[in-house]
Formats: C-alpha cells, sequence, structure tokens
C-alpha cells in the first residue's frame, strides 16, 4: 500500500540497503589509508536518515556533525543564497571531511556549503549524495559517491520531504504530481 499522495515507489527498501552498503564499502575504501580524522558531515534535515544508515558501513574511525542550511527558493526551486541556520559543532581545519546530502538538484545548495567549509582548511572535501538529479543541474557539482540517478521528478521519503512531510517513509517515492 503506497502512503496517500505518493505516486509511485523509485527505490525500495532493499534497494536503499543495497545502494548504502555500496557506498559505506566505496567510501571505506577510500579513506582506508588516510591519515587525518574523519569527519562526516550531515545536511540537515534531509540526510539525517541516511547518515545514520551510512554511517554504520563506513567501517573505519569516524566522528560525525551536522549543519543546518536553507536555501532561499521560490516553490521547488533553491535560489543559491545560503543561510547557516545550524553551524557545525567543531572545527574541520586538517580533517578529511565528508559532506553527506540526500539530494542533488541545482547544485546552488551544496556549492555554497562547500565553499564555506574548504574556506575553513580542511585536509579534503569530497561529497557523498544519496540521490542525483543531473538533469536538473544548474551548478557543476563534483560528487565522489553518488548512491542513485533519479529522473526529473519530486521524490519524498527516507529522509526527504515535501512540506516538511513524507521524511519517515522507509524508501523513496515520486510525489503525486497533483500535491506538489
Ligand atoms: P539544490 O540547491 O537545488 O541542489 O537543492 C538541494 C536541496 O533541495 C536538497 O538538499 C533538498 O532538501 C531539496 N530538494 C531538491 N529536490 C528535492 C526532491 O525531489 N525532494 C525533496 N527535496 C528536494
Ligand atoms: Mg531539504
Amino acid at each position: 500500500m503506497l502512503e496517500e499522495g505518493i505516486s509511485k515507489v523509485l527505490i525500495t527498501e532493499k534497494e536503499i540497503e543495497k545502494i548504502v552498503h555500496r557506498l559505506g564499502a566505496e567510501i571505506t575504501e577510500y579513506y582506508k589509508d588516510k591519515e587525518a580524522d574523519l569527519l562526516v558531515v550531515g545536511l540537515l534535515k534531509g540526510s539525517f536518515v541516511f547518515m545514520a544508515d551510512l554511517i554504520r558501513q563506513i567501517k573505519l574511525p569516524l566522528q560525525v556533525d551536522f549543519m543546518t542550511v536553507s536555501s532561499y527558493g521560490s516553490g521547488t526551486e533553491s535560489s543559491g543564497e545560503v543561510r547557516i541556520d545550524k553551524d557545525l559543532r567543531g572545527p574541520v581545519e586538517g580533517k578529511n571531511v565528508l559532506m553527506v546530502e540526500d539530494i542533488i538538484d541545482t547544485g546552488r545548495t551544496l556549492n555554497r556549503v562547500l565553499e564555506l567549509i574548504e574556506s575553513r582548511n580542511p585536509q579534503s572535501l569530497l561529497t557523498c549524495t544519496f540521490v542525483d538529479k543531473p538533469s536538473r543541474r544548474i551548478e557543476e557539482v563534483e560528487i565522489a559517491f553518488s548512491g542513485q540517478q533519479i529522473p526529473d521528478e519530486y521524490v519524498c521519503g527516507y529522509g526527504l520531504d515535501f512540506d516538511q512531510r513524507y521524511r519517515n517513509l522507509p524508501y523513496i517515492g515520486v510525489l503525486d504530481p497533483s500535491k506538489g
């Protein structure tokens, strides 16, 4: 049974598990011989479900931090002006920072955040996203670890919301266009 307002399932719970498992293995392999501390940074709120699953598939010592940003925008598109609502708890200088996003759409939000973090002199700075909508890209973004590319549809679940709802769905579903 589908949740009301969701027209179809795009990524099932089983598929999510596989994707996260693969990403965890890729990330573990990449950082396993790096000396600096690994700091995994989740962008709230969307990434919190993915973060919880992902960090348990990274088989290395790591630290976790979160940041909340809001991008002003009209409707469902971000403007590229990003406000920091909650900054990181600690410094990133000298650390290997891995930014974790739920979805990369236009690329604007992430690019502004990356510029800010970069200015604080991390040892390295890479990005992991659960889903990627490349057809909507306005600014180029480098994604080191990508879960799955999806078509240009508004998706919800697994942390992603529409109007703060649907974050608790265990799958990624497409929002019924009549709702969006
Ligand atoms: P960007 O700056 O356009 O890349 O926007 C990225 C942010 O917009 C993400 O972190 C999401 O919070 C939100 N977003 C973009 N597309 C979707 C979607 O299909 N469903 C839910 N949120 C989305
Ligand atoms: Mg969001």
